[in-house]
């Protein structure tokens, strides 16, 4: 988590559906580890559509991945990724893997 991140007021996502907050990944591969995500942050409004643009191997497929929760296993992911205020990161495996707040659901799966 960054202080950048840490400093934000609470306020400011109030009414956000998505919050990615220091958002970090790193890919282990055998020639080393690859920083993939560094310190990413956004929020999604209801309504507000989000376009990632950026340079081939930018880690554009890989922040989508991790809030979606469908990285490798081996991948090391920290930060935040809250769905309407559910934290994402660290419950995808097993009970958070679905959830429904009356306005919205939430469905990881594997393609
Ligand atoms: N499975 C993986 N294992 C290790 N490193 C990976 C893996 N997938 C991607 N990377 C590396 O992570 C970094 C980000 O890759 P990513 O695929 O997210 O880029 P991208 O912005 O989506 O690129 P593109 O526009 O070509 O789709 C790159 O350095 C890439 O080589
Ligand atoms: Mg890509």
């Amino acid at each position: 988590m960054t202080a950048d991140a840490l400093a934000r007021p609470v306020t400011a996502f109030a009414r956000a559906v998505l919050e990615v907050a220091a958002l970090d990944v790193h890919l282990p591969t055998e020639d080393g580890d690859v920083h993939a995500v560094r310190g990413v942050d956004f929020a999604l409004e209801p309504g507000e559509v989000l376009a990632i643009v950026g340079e081939s191997g930018s880690g554009k497929s890989i922040t989508s991945l991790a809030i979606l929760g469908l990285l490798p296993k081996t991948a090391r992911v920290s930060g935040s990724v809250r769905f309407r205020g559910r934290e994402l990161l660290g419950c995808q495996k097993g009970r958070c893997n679905t959830f429904v707040d009356g306005r919205s659901r939430w469905s990881s799966r594997t393609p």
